[in-house]
């Protein structure tokens, strides 16, 4: 059986595997975010509570961040699955995790236009694209998907007990 953890709490292990997630973290959302700052470990490891890391026999294979913004607003960044684990429902879980860790009443993720299935899948957990699209910083055009925190952790049963 493989070995499955989905986690914000990998930065309290020893510093040199904390370090080798984070360098996994940075690499994943490098390539697949397509950023365009290029995050370092160190900046990952200094956040890693906001960072939700899904790990495979030791491998990171996706992860998400959790921004809390200001008292009303969470941000969702930096989602990814590696190429050959997607299609099977970790991104969906991941993003269902992180509103677990999310105590604003909204949330949202910037998405880029053209990103056909990161839209679908905000979309099918009920975030909602508010309009007009605009573009970024890099020129591209983003749309903007929001919802009401209460509501999809009540439709997908996320309360935290105690
Ligand atoms: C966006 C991303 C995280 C999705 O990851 P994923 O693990 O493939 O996501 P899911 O499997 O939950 O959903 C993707 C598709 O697989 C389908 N799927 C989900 N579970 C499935 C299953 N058990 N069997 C077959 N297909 C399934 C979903 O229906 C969805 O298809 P749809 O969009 O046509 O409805 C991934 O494509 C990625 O990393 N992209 C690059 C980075 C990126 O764009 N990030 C988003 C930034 S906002």
């Amino acid at each position: 059986m493989p070995e499955v953890s989905l986690t914000t709490d990998w930065g309290k292990a020893d510093f040199a595997r904390s370090m080798k997630i984070a360098g996994q973290v940075c690499s994943l959302i490098n390539y697949y975010n397509r950023l365009t700052t290029k995050y370092r470990p160190e900046n990952i490891l200094c956040r890693s509570k906001q960072y939700l890391v899904l790990m495979i026999n030791d491998i990171v294979v996706g992860c998400i961040r959790i921004h809390n913004q200001s008292y009303t607003f969470t941000e969702l960044r930096h989602l990814c699955v590696i190429e050959s684990h997607r299609g099977g429902g970790l991104g969906d879980l991941i993003v269902k995790e992180s509103l677990r860790n999310v105590t604003t009443p909204m949330v949202y993720a910037t998405i880029k236009s053209t990103n056909a299935v990161s839209l679908s899948l905000f979309g099918r957990l009920g975030f909602r694209i508010i309009s007009p699209s605009y573009l970024n910083g890099g020129g591209e055009r983003v749309d903007v998907a929001v919802a009401t925190t209460k509501v999809l952790k009540r439709e997908y049963k996320l309360e935290r007990k105690g």
